[in-house]
C-alpha cells in the first residue's frame, strides 16, 4: 500500500486549471469561479520564470493564454507580471494576471480550497522546478491544512519531490498506458495514478485500484462520462466545468 495514502482524501471533482470552461485557466479569477461553482479542489500548472519565481502557466509558451509571446522560460517575473492573462478568454477578464504560486496559495487558504499542484517545468528545468516549488509550498502552506497532491508527467520532478518533500503526497500523471506503470508508481511512491480519459478501461481502472492507488482521470466535461468513470471505480475527475460534474455525481 502506498506510504502516504492515508494523508490525502481524493475528491470526486477537481476544477481543472480552476474552472477553465468559464474563466481563464490558471488564474485567481478561475479559482474563485471554481469555488463559486462548488468545487473544493482545484488543479493548476506551475513552473519557473527565468529568474526562478514560481508562477502558474500551462504551456511552454505565453501565446495561447496571455498577450505575451514566446517561451515563458526566457522571461523574468518583472516581464511576466505585466502580461494580461484574462482578455484572451473574454473581455470580462481583461486585467487578470499570471499568478505567482504564493498568490494562489494565499487565495486557496482564504477560500478553503484544496489543491493539486502539477509540476509543469519549462523544457530542461525539471529538477530545479520541483525543488524550488516544493520548498515554497512547504514554506507557505500550513502543515495543519489538508495536504496538497503534487503531480507531474515528468519522472525527474516526481523523483525530486519524493526525495525532497517525501511527506507531500504525489500523483503519477500518464498520457499513455505504459506497461511498467506499476514499477513507476512504486518507485516514485505515489498515492495516485492520474490518467487520460482516452486511455481508461474498466480493466486498467480495476488494476490501479486493486494495487491500492487512488485513481484520477483528466479531463472530463461530460456528466454521463463522469458517472460512468466513477462506476468503474475511478476516485475523481478533473473537469473544466465543476458545477456540471458536481451536479451529476453528487
Ligand atoms: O493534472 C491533470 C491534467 O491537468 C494533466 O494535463 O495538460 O491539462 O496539464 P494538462
Ligand atoms: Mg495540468
Amino acid at each position: 500500500m502506498p506510504l502516504e495514502r492515508s494523508r490525502v482524501k481524493l475528491p470526486k471533482v477537481i476544477g481543472h486549471r480552476g474552472a477553465a470552461e468559464a474563466a481563464p485557466e490558471n488564474t485567481l479569477a478561475g479559482f474563485r469561479e471554481a469555488r463559486r461553482q462548488g468545487a473544493h479542489w482545484v488543479e493548476f500548472d506551475a513552473k519557473l520564470s527565468a529568474d526562478n519565481r514560481a508562477f502558474l502557466l500551462h504551456d511552454d509558451d505565453l501565446d495561447r493564454t496571455s498577450n505575451g509571446s514566446g517561451p515563458a522560460r526566457l522571461k523574468s517575473w518583472d516581464e511576466l507580471r505585466t502580461l494580461d492573462a484574462g482578455a484572451w478568454k473574454s473581455p470580462a477578464f481583461t486585467g487578470e494576471k499570471l499568478p505567482l504560486l504564493a498568490e494562489a496559495l494565499a487565495l486557496f487558504a482564504e477560500l478553503d480550497l484544496s489543491f493539486n499542484l502539477e509540476l509543469k517545468p519549462c523544457p530542461g528545468r525539471a529538477v530545479e522546478t520541483a525543488r524550488l516549488i516544493l520548498d515554497e509550498v512547504r514554506r507557505l502552506w500550513p502543515a495543519d491544512r489538508p495536504a496538497p497532491l503534487i503531480s507531474s508527467f515528468e519522472i525527474a520532478c516526481l523523483e525530486t519531490a519524493r526525495d525532497r518533500a517525501p511527506d507531500l503526497p504525489r500523483g503519477l500523471l500518464l498520457e499513455e498506458h505504459p506497461a511498467d506503470w506499476r514499477d513507476l508508481a512504486e518507485r516514485l511512491q505515489v498515492v495516485s495514478v492520474n490518467i487520460w480519459d482516452r486511455d481508461v478501461t474498466p480493466e486498467w481502472a480495476g488494476e490501479i485500484k486493486a494495487a491500492g492507488y487512488g485513481l484520477l482521470v483528466y479531463t472530463v466535461n461530460d456528466a454521463a462520462r463522469a458517472r460512468q468513470l466513477l462506476d468503474w471505480g475511478v476516485d475523481g475527475v478533473f473537469t473544466d466545468a465543476p458545477a456540471r460534474i458536481l451536479a451529476a455525481v453528487a
